[in-house]
């Protein structure tokens, strides 16, 4: 492909992102997502350690992984706080560490998506620079914005039956300060579109709640229950010393969700890796 088409391919796509899109997902197998987000890579309190190990599983686990936006620090000197002085690395190099810690998993073909967060934006607000989409250009893999739906559609070949989930991941943009309030937004979500898993980061907090409700069963005219799930994905950032400790926020864990979808019978867990 030479350079012109592939810039017509590229403005094609930026096109394409004013629409609502959907990322479909086909497989045999129970299909396992990590949501990996709020990283703050390059900040003094990025828990580096514990990221890495998050890392060192997902590349050696059969699974996906949607990056859900914060992946850096992204602070500049315009940037509001005292961020831009809390920083083990200035902007350049966050983006080479995060390209160099991402670059496995993506050259596995793991990684489904890249959302921007607010920290990344902050480029964009200030310069009009995308950063997220240059990010996700480098690793080769997808721009998810500010919301995507991933329909994932699970076939089993013993009872000949297709079992079909909606995932819709955001970086989120809450103001909550207490976890229920922050459950509560992520709850939110039902507002904007239909899913079965709703996923958030922004907030911090690694959590989980459901709900479960009765519907219609088309195949037999009854009624069964279902459920919805809501998750919020956590982040790599140590509380002690930082802006949360200091606005006297609940510590929280550090650590990444897995959420895996089964075959048959359709069935959704959520795995919680803490550290
Ligand atoms: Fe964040």
């Amino acid at each position: 492909m030479d350079w012109k088409q592939d810039e017509k391919l590229e403005r094609g796509r930026r096109r394409e992102e004013l629409k609502p899109r959907l990322k479909l997902l086909h497989s045999n197998e129970p299909v396992k997502i990590a949501l990996v987000g709020d990283q703050h890579i390059g900040s003094k309190f990025f828990n580096e350690a514990a990221h890495q190990a998050t890392i060192d599983r997902l590349v050696n686990e059969e699974c996906h992984v949607i990056l859900m936006g914060d992946a850096i620090e992204c602070s500049t000197k315009d940037s509001a706080g005292a961020g831009v002085y809390e920083q083990n690395e200035i902007l350049d190099e966050q983006i080479e560490t995060f390209i160099d810690l991402y670059l496995p998993l993506a050259k596995q073909g793991k990684i489904l998506g890249i959302h921007p967060g607010n920290h990344e934006y902050r480029l964009y607000n200030t310069s009009g620079l995308n950063l997220t989409r240059w990010m996700a250009r480098e690793l080769g893999t997808d721009y998810f914005g500010f919301g995507q739906l991933t329909v994932i559609s699970i076939s089993s070949s013993d009872t000949k039956t297709k079992s079909r989930y909606r995932l819709y991941t955001t970086h989120g943009k809450s103001g909550a300060r207490v976890n229920l309030s922050k459950l509560r937004a992520v709850m939110g979500l039902e507002r904007v579109v239909d899913a079965d898993v709703y996923a958030a980061g922004h907030v911090h907090l690694l959590d989980k709640t459901s709900r479960t409700f009765y519907m219609e069963d088309t195949r037999n005219r009854t009624m069964r229950l279902e459920q919805k799930h809501y998750v919020l994905t956590g982040s790599y950032l140590s509380h002690w010393s930082s802006y949360a400790h200091m606005a006297n926020m609940e510590p929280v864990r550090n650590g990444t969700p897995i959420i895996t979808f089964g075959s048959h019978p359709r069935s959704i867990s959520i795995e919680m890796v803490e550290y």
